[in-house]
């Protein structure tokens, strides 16, 4: 069903067939997904990636991620092993991403992963692009549905704001639940993770029963080097504006209204501020503020992966 922007679509079954269908020729769709909205092309081709990458005005050297429907569905892509099938069972589908040694048997373009021979799969649990994904003959490459260097969107709405009408499809799948992206684990040597996420550290160390290396990767994942998550204006993080022309992102349980100040979490409940995070950072940009100042936030659990964004965003 179209609603007033009529390039957002709710999922139904006219729809799944004209979504395969535009994949199928080379199209570029955005879907939702638990953790944010993507862009999303067939990562067997070449025509498509570069659209992806026009699209995102996204530096070439920056490799995309690679969505499947299941394990079986991957396996003439990338090389397994011991640690990627044990957290697949354990956490997939689910907000995490494996680098892995790309086969030599391949058909992933190598402009998706930038020339590097380890690809970056994951499993997203959203049911519309589950369903998607599984009626499809390839794989999707999908990176989040920005702008490069910009903010994630967490909603169909968020995704036409970023891009408009250059995209004749834009799935409607709700708020993503997660609202910040998976984490990022290199599993291509010892196992090391390059963007925190909902799934922590410790998560990890449990299922894997190791402690992950801490050591510098070889392969830099250049979300991780520039400025990137960023609001388009300044970020300062850990305190209060002196100024009612500056936002205060807060965090925390005292509650006081004022027209500068918004609540990531009243509650103090890091999920609640992570699913806020890019929504509210959104609006307080639209509203017209000129910079925005972050409370501190505790540097445990999902706050690692909070701090790790406000950080590149405050670059
Ligand atoms: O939650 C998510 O992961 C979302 C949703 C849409 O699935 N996607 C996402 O994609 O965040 P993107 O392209 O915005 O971020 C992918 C990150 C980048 O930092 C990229 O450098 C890194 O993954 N990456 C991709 N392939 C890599 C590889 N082979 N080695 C190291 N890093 C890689
Ligand atoms: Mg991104």
């Amino acid at each position: 069903m179209k609603n007033i922007y009529s390039n957002i679509y709710s999922l139904d079954k006219n729809v799944l067939k004209k979504t395969v269908k535009s994949l199928g020729q080379g199209n570029i769709v955005s879907l939702p997904t638990e953790t944010v909205y993507g862009l999303a092309g067939n990562a067997y081709s070449k025509k498509a990636i570069q659209k992806i990458f026009k699209l995102k005005k996204r530096p070439l050297i920056n490799p995309l991620i690679v969505h499947y429907y299941n394990l079986n569905s991957t396996k003439n892509d990338v090389v397994f092993n011991k640690y990627f099938l044990k957290l697949y069972k354990y956490f997939c589908p689910g907000p995490i991403t494996f680098i892995l040694k790309k086969n030599r048997n391949s058909k992933i373009q190598s402009l998706t992963t930038a020339n590097l021979k380890t690809v970056a799969i994951r499993f997203p649990n959203h049911k519309i692009t589950r369903k998607i994904l599984k009626f499809s003959k390839f794989p999707l490459a999908m990176p989040s549905a920005n702008l490069s260097s910009g903010l994630s969107p967490v909603n169909a709405l968020d995704v036409y704001d970023e891009f408009n009408k250059k995209l004749k499809i834009i799935i409607n799948g709700g708020n993503s639940k997660i609202g910040i992206e998976s984490t990022v684990i290199d599993l291509s040597g010892d196992p090391k993770i390059l963007r925190p996420g909902l799934i922590s550290a410790k998560d990890i160390k449990n299922c894997l029963k190791i402690n992950l290396s801490k050591k510098k990767s070889a392969i830099k994942s250049p979300g991780m080097l520039n400025k990137h998550y960023s609001p388009g204006i300044p970020v300062i993080m850990g305190t209060k504006p002196s100024n009612q022309k500056y936002a205060y992102m807060i965090f925390g349980k005292r509650y006081v209204r004022k027209k500068n100040y918004f609540y990531l979490s009243k509650k103090g409940d890091l999920k609640e501020a992570a699913a806020n995070l890019y929504k509210i950072m959104r609006k307080i940009k639209k509203k017209g503020f000129k910079k925005i100042f972050v409370s501190k936030i505790p540097n445990i659990g999902l706050g690692v992966a909070i701090n790790d964004r406000l950080l590149r965003a405050s670059r």
